[in-house]
Order: C-alpha cells, then structure tokens, then sequence
C-alpha cells in the first residue's frame, strides 16, 4: 500500500521521544508515505527504531541527501533546526520544525491546525512552526471559546510532565525515585532541583523580567496563533508525571459566556473532548491522556472574581498533541490544501 502512495517523509530526531512519537503518528494515521527516513546524530548512526511493523535504521543527518524529500518533520533541538532548516528547505522540502527557533519569525507560520490552518497559506521561507506542548493544547481549548465571547485574559498555571524536556529527563526521574526508595543518594543531572517526589516552578531560561523562557513562549505564541489582542499570564511548572501536560486555566472573556454554554461549544470543538461531571474521578488526569490525540478539557466553572470569567483544566499528552501529532496534522493540511504536491 505504501509504495504507491506519493511523499518521501524524513524525521530528523528520530531516536528522540517526540521523534519516536512522529513516526507512531505517520503509520496509526496511515500517512501517505511512500517512504520514511529516519535520522538523528551520528552517535546513534545504525541503530533503529520502530515504524508501524517495520524496523528503520538510523541515518546520520550530516551526511543526509534531503533532495527528493518532500516533508521534513523535525524535532532536534533549536541548534539543529537553525543550522539545518534553511539548508534543507533550499533542496525543495518543506520543514515542519518543533523546537522555538522560528516559532516568531514573521516568515514562518506558527500552526495548530484546528486554530490557524489558514496561515499556511504563507509559507517563505519553507518552514513551519510546531508551538509550544503547552501552548498547542491551550490554544486548541481557547480558540471556540474566543469565537463566542472573546477572550481578553488568560492566567495559566502548567503541571508539565518530564517527558516534555526529552528522554535524558524522563530517565532522570525514573533514577530519582527509585534512588529514593532504596536510599541510594538522588543524583541531579537534567533538571535543577530533584524532580522525583517534588515540584519545579522553573521550565526553561529565566528572562531579565522574571519570566521564564517557557512562560514568555505560552504568551507570544498564543498571541501569534489566537489573536494579538489576548493577555496571557503563565507560571509554568515542571511535575513528577511522564507524558501528559496538565493546565489550571482562568479566562476572562469581553461577552457573557456560562460554564453550561462553554462545555456546549467544546463539546463540539475539533480536536477537544469534555469530561466534566462534576463528581468525583468525573475529570481527566495526565495518565489517562498519555497516548490520546485529543485535548481534554475538565472542571469548568465560573470564575466570579471577574465580570465575564471562566476556570477550567486542560490536559493533553504532550508528545502527541504537544509536539508529534500537530506536526503531522500540519503536514496533511498542506496535503488537503494543495500546498504540498505528490511527487
Ligand atoms: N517533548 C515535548 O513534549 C516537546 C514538545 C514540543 C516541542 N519539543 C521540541 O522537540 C525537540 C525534541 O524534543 P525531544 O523531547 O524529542 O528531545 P529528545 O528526546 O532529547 O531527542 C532529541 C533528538 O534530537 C536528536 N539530535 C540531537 N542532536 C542532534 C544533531 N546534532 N544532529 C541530529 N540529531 C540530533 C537526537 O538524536 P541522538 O539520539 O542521536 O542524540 C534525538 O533524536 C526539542 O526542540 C523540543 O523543544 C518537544
């Protein structure tokens, strides 16, 4: 089946999670591939990785030919994409990149297909922006709600799983709680402060301003993607979970909207599914996100210290929405919209 189907698709950073994630995505969506590269560093040159039933070796991406590829989903770090994107990009493919290097280019879309799809209808340079995990989710649950009642403000406080700061994280927590559970000593390597048993009120680079990198992303990037006009207050945090960002969400809307209508509109949203019973286990957790493509929006409610306020929690696996299955979905809107034209 796949070899009659019409794109050549590489993915650079293939050994990685969100990497291994893309390739998931590509064979469960059955990708028209006519053929998947897989690559990453020349440290793991030959050793392989899974795509659907089948096994790919591993390419190194310095020595990589990319004439011929048509889609390039990239997830290597903003170093990489920075050094390799434009180069890739003049060979004739098109990148859809998930680190933060070109996320605020003016010349490169920032896309999460159920908000903005129009915008790759812009592409220069050859390159497409995947957003922030946190960000893709938040912007999926926000855009209906916006379209009914304009959204002014939001204040956003991220419960962000170690997964999200890549696979060398996800090992550190696994070695700190089983360190503490046999009392070896808790070594620190990935993350600042010990992550197992704890929580980290810090993501990313510390701005001059006091915000972190990761918060000053979640408000660029959803003013980049929603609309301009929307405040965005973020405190991101990092928490002892392995895949699943969960975020505690106030917004205040310009129109009247009720708990009752808004549930009603993302009932009926792309990409979102409501679980809200208001009664106990009636709500999503990050364990049950892991491995689902839809945001998960719970526990909405009035927030009555504003004049037209909402509260609510917002749960997505970060690999997938966050990172691997956004890419992918961005490649089959260039697909659908003619953008991107079999070989
Ligand atoms: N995890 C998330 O939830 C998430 C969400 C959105 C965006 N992102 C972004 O996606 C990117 C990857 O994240 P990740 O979580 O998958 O990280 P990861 O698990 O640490 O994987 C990094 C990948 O990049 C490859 N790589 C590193 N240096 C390279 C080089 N010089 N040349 C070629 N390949 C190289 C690695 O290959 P080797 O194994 O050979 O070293 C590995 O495949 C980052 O930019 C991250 O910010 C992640």
């Amino acid at each position: 089946m796949r070899l009659s189907m019409s794109y050549k698709v590489a993915v650079v950073g293939a050994t990685g999670n969100v990497g291994r994630e893309m390739l998931n995505v590509l064979d469960q969506r059955a990708f028209p591939a006519r053929e998947v590269v897989a690559l990453a560093s020349t440290r793991s040159t030959g050793t392989e990785v899974s795509y659907g039933d089948a096994t790919l070796k591993i390419k190194a991406l310095d020595y990589y030919d990319f004439k011929g590829t048509d889609i390039v989903l990239m997830s290597a770090g903003g170093a990489v994409a920075k050094q390799w994107a434009p180069k890739i990009a003049a060979q004739g493919a098109i990148v859809i990149d998930n680190s933060s290097a070109f996320r605020m280019d003016r010349d490169v879309p920032l896309v999460v297909p159920e908000v903005n799809a129009h915008a790759l209808d812009g592409i220069k340079k050859g390159i497409i922006a995947n957003p922030n995990c946190s960000t893709a989710q938040l912007v999926v649950a926000l855009k209906p709600l916006h379209d009914e009642a304009q959204i002014k403000r939001v204040v956003v406080s991220t419960y962000q799983s170690v997964s999200g700061a890549g696979k060398e994280a996800m090992d550190e927590l696994f070695r700190q709680t089983r360190a503490v559970f046999v009392t070896d000593p808790v070594v620190q390597e990935v993350f600042t402060k010990q992550i197992a048993f704890n929580v980290i009120p810090h993501i990313d680079d510390f701005l001059d301003s006091g915000v972190t990198k990761e918060e000053w992303k979640m408000m660029v990037e959803t003013q980049k993607i929603l609309d301009p006009d929307i405040q965005v207050t973020a405190t991101c945090v990092r928490v002892p979970v392995f895949v699943g960002h969960s975020e505690s969400v106030n917004v205040e809307f310009e129109r009247a909207i009720t708990a009752e209508r808004a549930r009603q509109i993302l009932r009926s949203a792309p990409g979102v599914l409501v679980v809200d019973k208001r009664e106990d286990g009636a709500y999503v957790t990050p364990i049950e996100c892991a491995g689902e493509d839809a945001t998960f929006v719970s526990r909405i409610r009035k927030d009555p210290t504003v004049e037209h306020g909402l509260a609510m929690w917002i749960v997505a696996d970060n690999l997938r929405k966050g990172a691997a299955l956004n890419a992918v979905q961005i490649a089959e809107c260039l697909i659908n919209r003619k953008i991107l034209k079999a070989a």
